[in-house]
């Protein structure tokens, strides 16, 4: 059976790239790695759009994460983290493992933050350091407005802003400069059609200043060592060479395509994929939802898991269920990365079968005209 993985990380990997990985190692203090550094540091200015370093780290996203807490902050400084879903909860326990002192701003799974309640808040608190925010949640498939919210924190000269952009960057709207972001982080395995292993951060000049001030532990994750590094094109510590070289791939194939092509081939594959699952009389969990997956609640009288059981077993067809309280309520399918139109056909073709073997009651081939109509007219 063809597998086709519909989750949000790991996406798939184009051939073309796992080509590239697969060629024998090379050393990483030479000049032919040097060249690819060089020009893998450029091209992710690029995707990040900012003339800022962008460090790269051998870690999952969540060492990106961890990076950024430790290296931004001192202990017992305060931090407001967003929390709409699974991975804004990371950042707040990242930041009280280091001592810091959260300011949790709770936002119903499924909703957006108004990016005013987090001005109210850095008004009334005073010293707020640093507010963190997930620009796509992943766990509930919502787009944060983070560009409304750096144009609040920028009013703040010592507040930055942490964007974590994981399941995000190169799938939506993400412009680090022109949207005053201070730190901005990414991974591998999501929309730079990656395997995982590699995160980034991009860091602003007002960011720079703070880290040269914190004085938090760290080692490994220490981002001076890997700015020092990378002025000469180098890391300081044993990068992961193979990831670097397929970087250099998926970054060429990303400057070929063009970002404002590759964010509105996301918006049209997303609007296919929403307007389908609600032609199948089904709805969306998130209120303002991203381009890069679609979290859809699972009707009355279907077990979530059994769906995406049979999608798998039957199928080959892999999407992503719910995680903590929405477990078994939802599923997810990501269109984030090497996607086309028709893995959204197939996509939907899938569900449809699956749903209907359960016992849901729907015109077949409803989902799957709806989606073509958006895959020709565009949006
Ligand atoms: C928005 C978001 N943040 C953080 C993470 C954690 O990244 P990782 O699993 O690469 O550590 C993920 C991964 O799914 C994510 O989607």
């Amino acid at each position: 059976m063809k597998k086709r993985l519909f989750t949000p990380g790991p996406t798939p990997v184009p051939e073309d790239i796992l080509l590239e990985m697969a060629k024998p190692i090379i050393h990483h203090r030479t000049s032919e790695f040097r060249k690819i550094t060089e020009e893998v540091q450029g091209n992710l200015k690029y995707l990040f759009q900012t003339k800022s370093p962008v460090l790269i780290l051998a870690s999952s996203g969540t060492g990106a994460m961890e990076a950024a807490v430790s290296n931004i902050l001192s202990s017992g400084e305060k931090a407001l983290v967003v929390k709409g879903g699974k991975f804004g909860e990371r950042f707040a326990e990242i930041c009280s493992s280091y001592g810091a002192r959260v300011i949790p701003l709770d936002v119903e799974w499924g909703k957006a933050v108004k990016p005013e309640l987090v001005e109210k808040i850095l008004t009334q608190e005073k010293d707020i350091k640093a507010v963190f925010i997930t620009l796509c949640e992943t766990s509930t498939g919502v787009l944060t407005d983070i560009q409304a919210i750096g144009r609040i924190v920028a009013k703040f000269s010592d507040t930055l802003l942490v964007i974590d952009a994981i399941s995000s960057l190169g799938a939506v709207s993400c412009q680090t400069d022109a949207w005053n972001l201070d730190v901005v982080i990414s991974g591998s395995q999501k929309a730079l059609m990656l395997p995982p292993g590699l995160s980034f951060l991009a860091i602003s000049e007002k960011a720079w200043r703070r880290i040269e001030k914190s004085q938090l532990p760290r080692y490994y994750f220490d981002l001076k060592k890997y700015h020092k590094s990378s002025e000469k094109f180098d890391f300081p510590f044993t990068p992961a060479v193979s990831l670097i070289v397929g970087l250099r791939k998926s970054l060429s194939l990303i400057r070929e395509e063009g970002i404002e092509n590759i964010i509105k081939r996301h918006e049209i594959l997303a609007a296919a994929t929403r307007t389908a699952v609600k032609a199948l009389g089904l709805e969306l969990l998130a209120e303002k939802p991203a381009d890069s997956l679609t979290a859809v609640k699972v009707p009355e009288g279907i077990d979530g898991a059994e769906l995406t059981k049979r999608l798998k077993e039957k199928y080959g067809v892999n999407f992503a269920g719910g995680q903590e309280k929405l477990k078994g309520k939802i599923f997810r399918i990501a269109h984030l990365g090497y996607f086309d139109k028709l893995d959204i056909i197939s996509a939907i073709s899938a569900l449809e079968m699956a749903l209907s073997e359960l016992g849901y009651k729907f015109e077949l081939g409803s989902g799957i005209k709806a989606a073509e109509e958006v895959l020709l007219k565009g949006i």
